[in-house]
């Protein structure tokens, strides 16, 4: 069922483990088909997404199998296939096949990408990046088509340091001809996840998690054991959710290191932050004060988090000022939150929050997975009930979402078509 009902109200607290990184996930479920025999990947998150993306596999002669959260994936033979464009179009990271099928195969075709709608999203790094190693690329009908006569190596400048784009090429070059530099990569730790990943898979790959990484090309990779890195944006969720109900939750097993801007933001606001060497806990037990936020690329604040932490903010006392820099359109949550009695509003990349003391449960309605998300956490705080809709944005990057937020305390449920009949007849 596509709503949550949420009885807001309750303190969160307790510990709890998250599990593994989609966005590596997704990443590393591209790059598994470059090398030649079986994977096994454990800690692999069983959301839509990942769940998606290794079901696409098998459209390109993986073979894929799910044993509880490892994954198996044969790609000793890896043919050029045909992957239907509505089940591409469901994920953006469909895209990042495209160079592992032009590796392996010497062309590959896939429809072009979709994703979460949070701007225009283009893939114009991938098409150069790929087109200086040596790959000719014609989009014909929605539909790109790739070939190369033989990948090459070579220096690659990315005009903004986007995650997608060192991951896709980083990944192909490992089996082009001679060097590659990715100068103005990503440092994001999922970068870092993949390139651990595919030197186990044989591949030469340095300085990943700086943003000059080097590749020298191998003639084959193969197939591994891998263990997928927790999430950290899960983390940052559950971290934020303690904050935004005055709760007091700890999340282990995971790197603190990865939580520095989201924890100096939340401690900036007067949330109390404990850490050690594997686990973040954040308490609160008093009204935040309002902060300004701004998202960058790793190091700096996670654009996956601005929408969550506009929703703690909306809470707070005075103003806070976030403004989003990667995407131009990150703002599902607004107008929803204000129907929770929010007092928000956008002026261009801008939100400006006057907090207000409390919120009040409401329906709304997620437009993405972590605008859904910081629903949520709103709804965790409202006086009353709230109906979350569109939960399948919620199902893409969070396992187990509302049975992890039970156990630390919450009162949340997903409703069967009987209940939800009820909620209609309740909130008309
Ligand atoms: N960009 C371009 N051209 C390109 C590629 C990117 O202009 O060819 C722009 C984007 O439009 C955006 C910026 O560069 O303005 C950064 O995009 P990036 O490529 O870094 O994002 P992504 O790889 O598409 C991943 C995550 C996103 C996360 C971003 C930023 C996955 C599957 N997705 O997207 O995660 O927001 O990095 O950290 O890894 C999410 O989990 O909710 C999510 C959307």
């Amino acid at each position: 069922m596509d709503v949550l009902r949420i009885e807001g109200g309750r303190s969160l607290v307790g510990e709890l483990e998250v599990p593994g990184s989609k966005n590596a996930s997704l990443a590393i479920l591209s790059a598994v088909l470059l090398g030649k025999g079986t994977t096994v990947l454990h800690n692999v998150p069983r959301v839509s997404d990942t769940l998606i993306k290794a079901r696409l596999l098998t459209h390109f002669g993986a073979g894929v199998q799910w044993r509880e959260a490892s994954l198996i994936v044969d790609s000793t033979d890896i043919h050029p296939g045909q992957a239907d464009e509505e089940t591409v179009r469901s994920i953006r990271t469909s895209f990042y096949l495209l160079g592992p099928l032009l590796a392996r195969n010497g062309q590959a075709e896939l429809p072009a990408p979709g994703g979460c709608r949070i701007g225009a999203r283009p893939v114009d790094f991938h098409l150069k990046g790929l087109a200086l190693l040596g790959a000719e690329i014609v989009l014909e009908g929605g539909v790109y088509r790739a070939r190369t006569r033989g990948l090459r190596g070579a220096e690659i400048y990315l005009d903004f340091p986007s995650a997608g784009a060192t991951q896709h090429l980083m990944a192909t070059a490992t089996l082009a001809d001679g060097v590659t530099i990715i100068q103005n990569a990503a440092v994001e730790p999922e970068v870092t996840a993949l390139a651990a990943f595919l030197n186990r898979m044989g591949a030469r790959i340095e300085g990943a998690g700086t943003s000059t990484i080097t590749i020298t090309g191998a003639s084959s990779l193969s197939g591994c054991e891998f263990r997928v890195p927790s999430d950290r944006l899960q983390a940052g969720t559950y971290l934020a959710a303690a904050a935004i109900t005055r709760g007091d939750v700890t999340v282990r097993g995971i790197l603190p290191d990865n939580q520095t801007a989201l924890v100096n933001k939340l401690r900036e606001a007067g949330a109390r932050i404990e850490e050690g060497p594997d686990w973040v806990r954040v308490s609160c037990d008093r009204r935040l004060k309002g902060i300004r936020v701004k998202t960058m690329p790793y190091p700096g604040f996670p654009t996956d988090m601005q929408q969550i932490m506009a929703a703690v903010l909306s809470l707070a006392e005075g103003t806070s000022i976030v403004e989003e820099t990667i995407y131009e359109s990150r703002i599902g949550h607004v107008a929803e939150l204000n129907r929770m009695g929010a007092r928000m509003r956008v002026e261009g990349r801008t939100t400006v929050i006057e907090g207000v003391p409390s919120l009040k449960g409401a329906a709304v309605e997620a437009s993405d997975l972590r605008a859904g998300a910081a629903l949520v956490l709103a709804g965790l705080a409202a006086e009353g009930a709230t109906f979350v809709r569109n939960v399948r944005y919620i199902d893409r990057g969070y396992e187990n979402f509302e049975q992890t937020l039970t156990a630390l305390g919450a009162s949340i449920e997903r409703l069967d078509s009987q209940d939800l009949e009820e909620a209609r007849q309740t909130l008309e």
